[in-house]
């Protein structure tokens, strides 16, 4: 091969002369300028080139060596664009840091807290439908045909549908899990329901809550009353106090309203306690012994208590939210205040 096309291959080889690394760089560098690379060869052979071709040559040969070089500079720059570890920069063996991950919506996480502490105490987990015959929702739980909570106010129906509606609180699972299985049944039912009211900041049409259900013999009151006891402290902290107020509910007999301390105001009294010093968080009572038997449960053996409470109010009183609408708004500046800090209790 003559010098002039030695010089042309190698001129086409500057051209897609490619380097990732700083390695690459100098092996480019090494092969092409070296003391044993290409270019520094042709500099050798240039002494035997005859008289008339030497000028010609001579520039071409000094055009490559500079091209060559320009090229090095220009793999070597396009090296600086990558990231270097330098001290300034910190340890560069640590995690890389990753964008902003979602988190657990606040609802979810104190309906994890709520689920948390009652299987801890031996209660199973157990879910139904929000969609809801009137037996599951209504008929077994002792509801009188003309019961106000069936009324068109507070129920959704499903249109054409006139067995179905939204599930206005989930003892309808406490209904289906007695027909299902034998006492001893320890069970808390999580989940949404739905009543139809003005959203307000203090009610929604919408929203969740935690159902308890014991069944076995010789179920007490009293043994009630611990459990909740139990609930409280272990949630909101040894020194919080319940007080039971007598209530009504179909399915519950006897029935109690369970107050505890306001979270909010301490006990001084403010708007959420209305000034009382107290606030309701659930209801509660033994199973009326009809419903047992409508589900199948013998009553002259089995006895069982059954509480229910809001999610949403739990979680008021934990993260002192002074209004319900903010949980459903997707308003992530509310949001990541539950997602990324730490849980109060
Ligand atoms: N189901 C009742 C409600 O939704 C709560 C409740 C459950 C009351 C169990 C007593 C016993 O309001």
């Amino acid at each position: 091969m003559s010098l002039r096309e030695r010089i042309a291959e190698l001129e086409a080889e500057l051209e897609r002369a490619e380097a990732r690394t700083a390695e690459e760089v100098e092996r480019f560098r090494v092969s092409m300028l070296g003391r044993n690379g290409a270019i520094t060869h042709l500099f050798d052979a240039f002494r035997q080139v005859g008289a008339e071709e030497k000028r010609e040559l001579g520039q071409r040969l000094n055009r490559l060596k500079r091209d060559a070089q320009a090229r090095l500079e220009k793999l070597r720059g396009g090296l600086d664009r990558t990231p270097q570890v330098r001290n300034d920069r910190g340890d560069p063996t640590r995690p890389a840091a990753t964008g902003r991950l979602g988190g657990l919506h606040p609802i979810t996480l104190v309906r994890q807290r709520i689920v948390d502490i009652f299987s801890g105490i031996g209660f199973s987990v157990s879910q139904g439908p929000e969609i809801e015959d009137d037996h599951h929702n209504f008929s077994a739980l002792n509801f009188p045909p003309d019961h106000p909570a069936r009324d068109m106010q507070d129920t959704f129906f499903v249109a054409d549908a006139k067995d179905l509606s939204l599930r206005t609180h989930t003892s309808s699972v406490q209904v289906r899990v007695m027909e299902s299985s034998k006492p001893p049944i320890r069970t808390v039912s999580p989940g949404r329901v739905y009543r139809n009211e003005a959203i307000s900041a203090r009610a929604h049409a919408m929203f969740h809550q935690v159902e308890g259900l014991y069944v076995d013999k010789d179920v007490s009151f009293a043994e009630l009353k611990g459990t909740l006891d139990h609930f409280v402290r272990t949630l909101f902290g040894p020194d919080m106090r319940i007080r039971l107020r007598p209530s009504y509910f179909p399915f519950t007999e006897p029935s109690a309203e369970v107050d505890m301390n306001c979270t909010l105001c301490g006990g001084d009294g403010c708007a959420v306690c209305k000034h009382s010093g107290w606030v309701e968080i659930m209801g509660c009572g033994l199973v009326d012994p009809t419903v047992l038997a409508n589900c199948g449960i013998d009553p002259k053996i089995h006895t069982g208590f059954a509480f229910g409470m809001g999610v949403e109010r739990i979680a008021q009183l934990l993260y002192r939210v002074p209004d319900l609408r903010l949980y459903w708004e997707n308003d992530l500046r509310f949001l990541r205040q539950f997602a990324d800090g730490p849980f109060r209790s």
